[in-house]
């Protein structure tokens, strides 16, 4: 097709260009008849310019700029002006300006769209998705992947100057149990047989190690069948990472590295470095989490010795079962009604404790709905162990079940910092939680399994403990924590077939089973593997924090739904019976 290229981009038009012919392409935004005229906005990646059409000066295009509908896309010439006094956009950046149009071809028309294509548009995102290539066209949207590509340009040259290799890995691979469940993708060529999408390059990473090439970086897509939340979609991309040689400190300085170039690029942000570290049980201790929002305090004091002796039966019992009592201390909020705490008890209970006590710190002592349970060297021990001065509100849980208690307590403050406003916008503070457990209980407490995967190393000063107290074994690993996000994740790895094998023994694999999933890895160990270690970051939580928004879907060009559909094009769907005949699929009861 012939038709007059653009000179110029939307939005590059400025004062200095008065005078001259430019001709733009793009899509029509908005058209409008006024006094005679009409005036269109012109819009495509790079902003908006102002056309008029102006009866007097060419009547022929002024009647056919009648015809011009929404999203129809032209070829503008025309001759820059400024406008007229008092008619400028200041919002715009090229909004001193318009193009008194002098020719109009029109490249293609458009259907009424199915909704507006507008920053703050008012269309449900199911009808977004089914029609994500309009979605797409809107700024607000096209912003997020301008940032997206600017991150990943900064990551490609961060890892290139420090000499890593970007190595790809198969997509279709072996089934391995990781956390999640596969995807599985069925093999035409050998009946019955599956591969499986990978849910990381973990083990390759680890294999690439072994081949000896020392440091790796990929950008790469990895696939998880999981329930889905705003910030988890079924396909993803990490920026996964691998080294050879190393200890936790040097991962922990490349990746600090990046996020500093990172936050430099998309916000013009310093970072403050190095980036503070916690340990898992004192993230729990502190703020009832292992990917604690460290924009804001609240931490928490254990009160176990404060209170003991108390003969309030709700943390006496408590303390005889050997769990925790722990608060919290709400700045400046004892004006907090009735209401509002009866409504925290309220959510306590819903979080699975029995209640939550409250107290405020007034004329030095407390009132508390349980003053008259404590005596008052109890109350004067919780106000000094929560710092408390007159005009706190502060919040006590207990439960015999640590865990429960403080991830309650935890949820709690999470929601109070929201709803208080406490963490300032524009505010990054990054954490890096450390010596996670190698193990957890798997959800019928029958076996243990990985906390963060079977590869991953036991601290050197817990080897002694695998055998004999699996559950007290801390791991070399590490999550890197952004305002309450969990952005990454990695450890050091077990580079010993012997160590390997035995961690995989005590989750409960029988050696036929080791084999048959792991088999080359262990295998590959047995051939000089060196000591190495790596970390996968979330990018596309990366980029959601950055673009100062809230769900994942709106940095992934086609995202699938929270039940993990496309929209767009109704994947996934049918197949023909061919399809399934010649994977030798059948299906049950359909
Ligand atoms: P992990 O499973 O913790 O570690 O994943 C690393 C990071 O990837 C991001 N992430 C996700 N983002 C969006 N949607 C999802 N469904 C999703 N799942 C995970 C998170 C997470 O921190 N192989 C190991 C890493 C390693 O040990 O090197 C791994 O994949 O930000």
């Amino acid at each position: 097709m012939l038709f007059t290229k653009r000179t110029h981009t939307c939005g590059a038009l400025r004062a200095s260009d008065v005078g001259n012919t430019v001709s733009l392409n793009g899509w029509l935004q908005v058209r409008r008849d006024l006094g005679g005229m009409i005036f269109i906005d012109l819009r495509d990646r790079y902003g908006v310019t102002q056309v008029v059409f102006s009866p007097q000066q060419n009547p022929e295009l002024h009647k056919r700029a009648h015809e011009l509908r929404s999203e129809y896309v032209l070829s503008v010439t025309g001759v820059v002006s400024l406008r007229p006094s008092g008619m400028g956009n200041a919002h715009l950046p090229t909004g001193e300006v318009e193009v008194q149009a002098t020719a109009l071809e029109i490249l293609n028309a458009s259907d009424v769209t199915p909704f507006e294509i507008l920053d703050d548009v008012d269309a449900n995102e199911d009808l977004r998705l089914k029609y994500r290539y309009l979605d797409l066209r809107r700024p607000v949207l096209q912003k997020n992947f301008l940032l997206r590509h600017r991150v990943t340009q900064v990551v490609h040259r961060h890892f290139d100057a420090l000499g890593f290799l970007e190595i790809e890995t198969p997509v279709l691979m072996k089934s391995t149990p990781e956390g999640a469940r596969d995807y599985l993708v069925p093999s035409r060529v050998h009946p019955g047989r599956f591969y499986a999408l990978p849910q990381s390059p973990q083990q390759y990473k680890q294999l690439l190690m072994v081949a000896g090439f020392d440091r790796y970086v990929q950008i790469v897509k990895c696939f998880r069948d999981e329930d889905l939340r705003a910030d988890r979609q079924p396909e993803f991309t990490q920026i996964d990472v691998e080294m050879s040689f190393v200890q936790r400190d040097d991962i922990f300085q490349v990746i600090e590295g990046l996020i500093a170039s990172i936050l430099k690029e998309a916000l013009g942000a310093d970072l403050a470095l190095p980036i503070p570290r916690v340990t898992y049980d004192e993230a729990l201790e502190r703020y009832g989490s292992d990917k604690p929002d460290t924009r804001f305090g609240m931490r928490f004091e254990t009160l176990n010795e404060a209170v003991a002796g108390s003969e309030f039966k709700v943390f006496a019992d408590v303390l005889s079962a050997g769990g925790i009592v722990t608060g919290m201390n709400v700045k400046g909020k004892a004006e907090f009604s009735r209401k509002q705490l009866d409504a925290l008890t309220e959510r306590a209970k819903q979080l699975g404790l029995g209640g939550l006590v409250w107290a405020k710190a007034a004329e030095g002592t407390l009132q508390s709905q349980a003053a008259k349970f404590m005596t008052p060297e109890t109350m004067l021990g919780i106000r000094a162990a929560l710092h408390a001065e007159d005009g706190d509100l502060l919040l006590i849980v207990a439960h015999a079940d640590r865990r429960k208690a403080l991830h309650a307590l935890g949820t709690i403050r999470l929601e109070l910092g929201r709803e208080l406003g406490l963490a300032a916008a524009g505010d990054h503070q990054l954490l890096w939680v450390v010596d996670f457990p190698l193990f957890q209980r798997d959800e019928e407490g029958q076996r243990w399994v990985a906390e963060h995967h079977p590869f991953t190393g036991p601290n050197a000063g817990d080897l002694h403990l695998l055998d004999s107290d699996p559950g007290a074994v801390h791991a070399d690993c590490y999550d890197l924590v952004w305002n309450g996000n969990e952005v990454g994740s990695g450890s050091i790895r077990i580079h010993d077939g012997d160590l390997q094998q035995k961690v995989f023994q005590l989750m409960g694999l029988g050696d036929e089973e080791i084999r048959e999933k792991f088999g080359f890895l262990i295998d590959a160990f047995r051939y000089g593997a060196p000591p190495h270690g790596g970390v996968a970051l979330g990018l596309d939580r990366i980029i959601t924090i950055l673009a100062g928004i809230h769900s994942i879907r709106d940095v992934i060009a086609f995202p699938k739904t929270n039940s993990a559909l496309s929209l767009m094009d109704s994947a996934p769907s049918r197949v023909s019976d061919a399809q399934l005949t010649e994977l030798h699929i059948l299906l049950r009861g359909s």
